[in-house]
C-alpha cells in the first residue's frame, strides 16, 4: 500500500519505518529541511533503540523516502497519516496549528480517495474540524465530488520500546464514522494492520470521539497510577514503611497489577504531562473540572522537588561549595529525551542554590545541554557550575553527594569500593529507588530513596 506520513517527529519516523518494513511504500513529508536532509544523509534525528536499523534496511529497498515536497506527498498516498506535534498552548489545551496545517494541504492537493488518520494526540472533537478544514478546501478548489473519510488511530507507543509496542501492539484502536467513506477507511485500515492481527484480532473498533477519547484516558489512567503511589511514597517516609514493599503487596492483586506503580521523581516526557494537561483543560472547557487529574498534575509538579526538599533537609539550604554528581538526565532510560524531564527541575533548584553538579547520561547528554540552555537563558552563569562527565565514575569523583535521576542499567550495580573511594562521602539521594536500602546499610552508604521509611 501507498503511505504517507505527515511529520516525521518521533510518532512519524517509527510509524512510516515500521509500515515500511511490513511492505508499504512509505513517504514520510516534513516541513524542517534540516531534518529532511539529515535523514536523507542517513542520520537519524531522535534515539530510539532499532529505529536507525529499520529506516537503513528500507530506505535501501526503496520503501522509504523522506522529502518537504508537499504536493508530492499527498499524491502518493491513499492513506495520510497526520503526525506532527501537538504542543500544549498556554492554557494546556492542544495546540492544533499543525494538526490542520497538515489538513488544509491535503484538501489542497488531493486527487482522490484518501483515507485521513489522525495519529497525534489530538482532543477529542479534532476529527471533525480536521475534515471540516479538508472540505472547505476542497470547496476552495470548487472540487464537489472528491471523498476522504477522517480516521482516529492513537498511538500508545512508549518512547525506548516503540519499534517493539509498534510490531507488538496489545491493540489497535481505529475510530472510524459510520458512513460509506467510514467503511471504506475501515477496510483499508484493516488491510494495512493486517499483519498485526493474525494470530489475535488486536483492533477495538469504535467512533471517532470514543477513539481520540481513548488515548488520553489511558495516559491520564497511567499517570494517576504514578501520582497515586508518589503521594503514598512520601507519606510512608513519614510512618516508616516502605513503599516497595507495598507495591509489591498491592500489584499481585490483579486488579491493580505490577505496572506504573513505580514510586520516583515524578513523570515526564512528551507524552503524560501534555496529555494530563490537555484532558483536564477539555473538563474546564466543558465546565467540568476533573479534580483527580488536577491533583495528579499538581502532585507530579511537587515530586519533581521531592529529591531537592530531601537534599536541603541534609545539607540545608545554602549548597555553595558543595559537588553533587547526578546519574541520568533524561526522563527515562533508553532515550534522550529531556522533555519535562525531573532532570530540569532538580538542576534548576540545586545550582540557584549554589551547588556544583557534575552529570552524566549515557545518551542524553547533548540534548540536555541544548535544553539547560533554555531553561537558563535568563541566568546562562549558573550553567558555568554544572560539567557533564563521560563515565558515570567520572561524576562521582570528589562529589559530596550522588543523586540518582534516571534508572539507566548501567547504574544499577556500580563498583561500590571504587564508588565510595571516588566521593568525598558515601551519600546517595535515589530518586529511583535502585537499591536495597538493608544493603546500602551495610555497605556503609548513606541512602535516601523515595518513600523507603525515611531514613532511606
Ligand atoms: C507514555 C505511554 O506509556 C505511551 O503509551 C504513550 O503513547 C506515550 O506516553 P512514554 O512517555 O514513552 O510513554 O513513557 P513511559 O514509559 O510511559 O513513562 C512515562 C513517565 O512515567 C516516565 O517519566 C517514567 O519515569 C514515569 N514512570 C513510569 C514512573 O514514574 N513510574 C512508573 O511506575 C512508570
Amino acid at each position: 500500500m501507498n503511505v504517507t506520513i505527515i511529520g516525521s517527529g518521533y510518532v512519524g519516523l517509527v510509524t512510516g519505518a515500521c509500515l515500511a518494513d511490513l511492505g508499504n511504500h512509505v513517504f514520510c513529508l516534513d516541513v524542517d529541511q534540516a531534518k529532511i536532509d539529515l535523514l536523507n544523509s542517513g542520520g537519524i534525528p531522535i534515539f530510539e533503540p532499532g529505529l536507525k536499523e529499520v529506516i537503513e534496511r528500507n530506505v535501501e529497498a526503496g520503501r522509504l523516502v523522506f522529502s518537504t515536497d508537499v504536493a508530492a506527498s499527498v499524491a502518493h498516498g491513499e492513506v495520510q497519516f497526520i503526525a506532527v506535534g501537538t504542543p500544549p498552548d498556554e492554557d494546556g489545551s492542544a495546540d492544533l496549528k499543525y494538526v490542520l496545517a497538515a489538513a488544509r494541504n491535503i484538501g489542497r492537493h488531493m486527487d482522490g480517495f484518501k483515507v485521513v488518520i489522525d495519529k497525534s494526540t489530538v482532543p477529542v472533537g479534532t476529527a471533525d474540524k480536521v475534515a471540516a478544514v479538508i472540505r472547505a478546501e476542497l470547496a476552495q478548489r470548487g472540487v464537489q465530488d472528491m471523498s476522504f473519510s477522517v480516521v482516529s488511530n492513537p498511538e500508545f507507543l512508549k518512547e525506548g520500546a516503540a519499534i517493539e509496542d509498534f510490531t507488538r501492539p496489545d491493540r489497535i484502536v481505529l475510530g472510524v464514522k459510520d458512513d460509506v467513506e467510514g467503511r471504506q477507511a475501515l477496510a483499508t485500515m484493516r488491510e494495512l494492520y493486517a499483519p498485526f492481527n493474525r494470530n489475535h484480532e488486536r483492533t477495538r473498533v469504535m467512533d471517532v470521539k470514543s477513539a481520540e477519547f481513548t488515548k488520553y484516558a489511558a495516559n491520564a489512567m497511567l499517570a494517576t497510577r504514578i501520582s497515586f503511589m508518589n503521594e503514598l511514597a512520601n507519606l510512608a517516609d513519614e510512618v516508616g514503611a516502605d513503599i516497595e514493599l507495598v507495591r509489591q503487596g498491592i500489584g499481585s492483586d490483579p486488579r491493580i497489577g505490577y505496572s506504573f506503580l513505580y514510586a520516583g521523581t515524578g513523570y515526564g516526557g512528551s507524552c503524560f504531562p501534555k496529555d494530563v494537561q490537555a484532558l483536564a483543560s477539555t473538563g474546564r472547557e466543558h465546565g467540568q473540572v476533573l479534580r483527580v487529574l488536577e491533583a495528579v498534575e499538581a502532585v507530579n509538579r511537587d515530586q519533581k522537588q521531592v529529591l531537592v526538599n530531601k537534599v536541603f533537609a541534609r545539607f540545608g539550604h545554602n549548597l555553595l561549595g558543595k559537588t553533587f554528581a547526578m546519574w541520568g538526565l533524561a526522563f527515562k532510560p533508553n532515550t534522550d529525551d529531556m522533555r519535562d524531564a525531573p532532570s530540569r527541575v532538580i538542576i534548576g533548584a540545586l545550582l540557584r542554590a549554589g551547588a556544583s553538579i557534575c552529570a552524566h547520561d549515557p545518551v542524553a547528554t547533548e540534548e540536555a545541554r541544548r535544553v539547560l540552555a533554555v531553561d537558563f537563558a535568563e541566568a546562562p552563569a549558573l550553567l558555568d557550575r554544572i560539567r557533564f562527565a563521560g563515565k558515570p565514575m567520572e561524576a562521582v569523583q570528589d562529589a559530596d553527594a550522588l543523586i540518582i535521576v534516571t534508572e539507566w542499567k548501567a547504574y544499577r550495580s556500580p563498583n561500590w569500593t571504587a564508588l565510595k573511594t571516588a566521593m568525598k562521602a558515601p551519600v546517595i539521594f535515589d530518586g529511583r529507588n535502585l537499591y536495597e536500602p538493608h544493603a546500602m546499610r551495610q555497605n556503609g552508604v548513606h541512602y535516601i530513596a523515595v518513600g523507603r521509611g525515611g531514613h532511606g
